[in-house]
Parts: structure tokens; C-alpha cells; sequence
């Protein structure tokens, strides 16, 4: 069978896996100046913003899936301008205030571009979804340019990421919808994590007022 060479497969392959280093270095950059905030609130109030932090890279197959589905021709130039979240930071924090503190602080730095903000605490999915996600645009330095890259950012606490991940578990097992029924469960048990996240907020304010 006849078929590229290998050099040639690598060379077609470069610009996309060049696009790819360009946005770890920009999921870099953020899960960095997050990491330097939690320093600075360490050492100067004693205390950490957040639980964890983690990075990932949308695999490609997840990336060809998402252009077909938008109905947009695959190239790098039109992967670089349609998605939005090839490169995601998820933050977990403890408390729901930390997540807005966190962000503002994040969003005010002079180098990050706000793209979009999503505010799902406020305003939850209909299944009970609860998370901030927000679109920046971080600069990366290269050789010889800038070049902003854009970074889905979710924040969110480790009481919505409890839901979060099992409602995915759960979504995922199956490739149907769920039932009204099983719905409007799921719905009721995010009602009941958003209660203990604002009880266990004002047990901290509480504690900080003395
Ligand atoms: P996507 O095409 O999924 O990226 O949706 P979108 O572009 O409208 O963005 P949105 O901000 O709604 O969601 C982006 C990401 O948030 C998803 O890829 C998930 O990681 C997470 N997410 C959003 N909705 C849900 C949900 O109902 N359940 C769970 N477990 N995660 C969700
Ligand atoms: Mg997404």
C-alpha cells in the first residue's frame, strides 16, 4: 500500500501539534498565576483559596468530534478560532466566596483578556449544574512574538464537583437522556449541595467575624 512517508505524515502533522504546545504553554501560564495567588494568600492570611487545581488538553479525537458537530471544516486556523476549551483549568475551592475572589483577582491581572464569563452559580443549568467558567486569553511568550491563547478557566467548590463529576459518571454510562423522573433527582440532590455549600460559608464567616 502506498502511503506518506513518515516525514511527511510529521511535517503535514506540525502545525496542529505546534497549536497544541501553544496552548499547554497558555493552560501553563494560568494553573501558574493561580498557583501564585494560593502563595500569596498562604503567607499572607494563613489560608488556601483553593483544594486543587488540574490542566488537560482536549484530546484530538474530542477536538475532530466538536468541529463535526459545529459543522465547521477541520483545520488549525478553524480549531484555533471555533473552540474555545482545548485548554481547560479546573480550580476546586472550599468555600463559594473564594471562587468569586479567586477570579476577580485572576481576571484583573493586566496580561488576561476576560473573553466570557459564565455564571453558573448564580445561574444554574436546569439539571442543577453549578460551576463559574470563564474564557480568558493568556499571552505566551514565544521566540520571536506574543501570541494570546485562549483557556476555559471553571471554578468551582468541592461540593459542586462531587455533583459534577457523579451527574458525568452518570451521563456517561448511559448515551440516552434521563428520565424526567431521574431528572428532576439529580436537580434535588445539586439543591441540597448548594445548601451545605452556603451553611458551611456562613460557618466560616461566623468564625472570621468572632
Ligand atoms: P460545551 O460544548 O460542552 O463546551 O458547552 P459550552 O461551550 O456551552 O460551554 P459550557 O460552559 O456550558 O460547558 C463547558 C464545560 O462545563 C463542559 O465541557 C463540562 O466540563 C462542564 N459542564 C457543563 N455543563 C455540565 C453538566 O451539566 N454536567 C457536568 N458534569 N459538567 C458540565
Ligand atoms: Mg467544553
Amino acid at each position: 500500500m502506498e502511503g506518506e512517508r513518515p516525514e511527511e505524515l510529521l511535517e503535514s502533522a506540525f502545525p496542529f501539534l505546534e497549536l497544541m504546545s501553544r496552548y499547554r504553554c497558555a493552560m501553563m501560564e494560568v494553573e501558574t498565576k493561580l498557583r501564585v495567588l494560593d502563595e500569596e494568600f498562604s503567607m499572607t492570611y494563613n489560608r488556601n483559596p483553593f483544594e486543587t487545581i488540574k490542566s488537560r488538553l482536549k484530546k484530538p479525537i474530542s477536538i475532530i468530534d466538536k468541529m463535526r458537530r459545529k459543522g465547521m471544516p477541520l483545520s488549525v486556523e478553524n480549531i484555533e478560532r471555533t473552540l474555545n476549551d482545548i485548554a481547560g483549568v479546573r480550580v476546586i475551592c472550599s468555600f463559594p466566596d473564594d471562587i468569586y475572589a479567586l477570579a476577580a483577582m485572576l481576571v484583573k491581572q493586566d496580561d488576561i483578556k476576560l473573553i466570557e464569563k459564565k455564571d453558573y452559580i448564580a445561574h444554574p443549568k436546569p439539571n442543577g449544574y453549578r460551576s463559574l467558567h470563564l474564557i480568558v486569553e493568556v499571552p505566551i511568550f514565544l521566540s520571536n512574538c506574543k501570541k494570546y491563547m485562549r483557556v476555559e478557566v471553571q471554578f468551582r467548590t468541592i461540593a459542586m464537583d462531587f455533583w459534577a463529576s457523579l451527574e458525568h459518571k452518570l451521563k456517561y454510562k448511559k448515551e440516552i437522556d434521563h428520565s424526567e423522573e431521574i431528572a428532576q433527582e439529580l436537580e434535588a440532590c445539586a439543591e441540597i449541595i448548594s445548601s451545605m455549600d452556603e451553611r458551611m460559608q456562613e460557618i466560616r464567616n461566623r468564625i472570621e467575624r468572632g
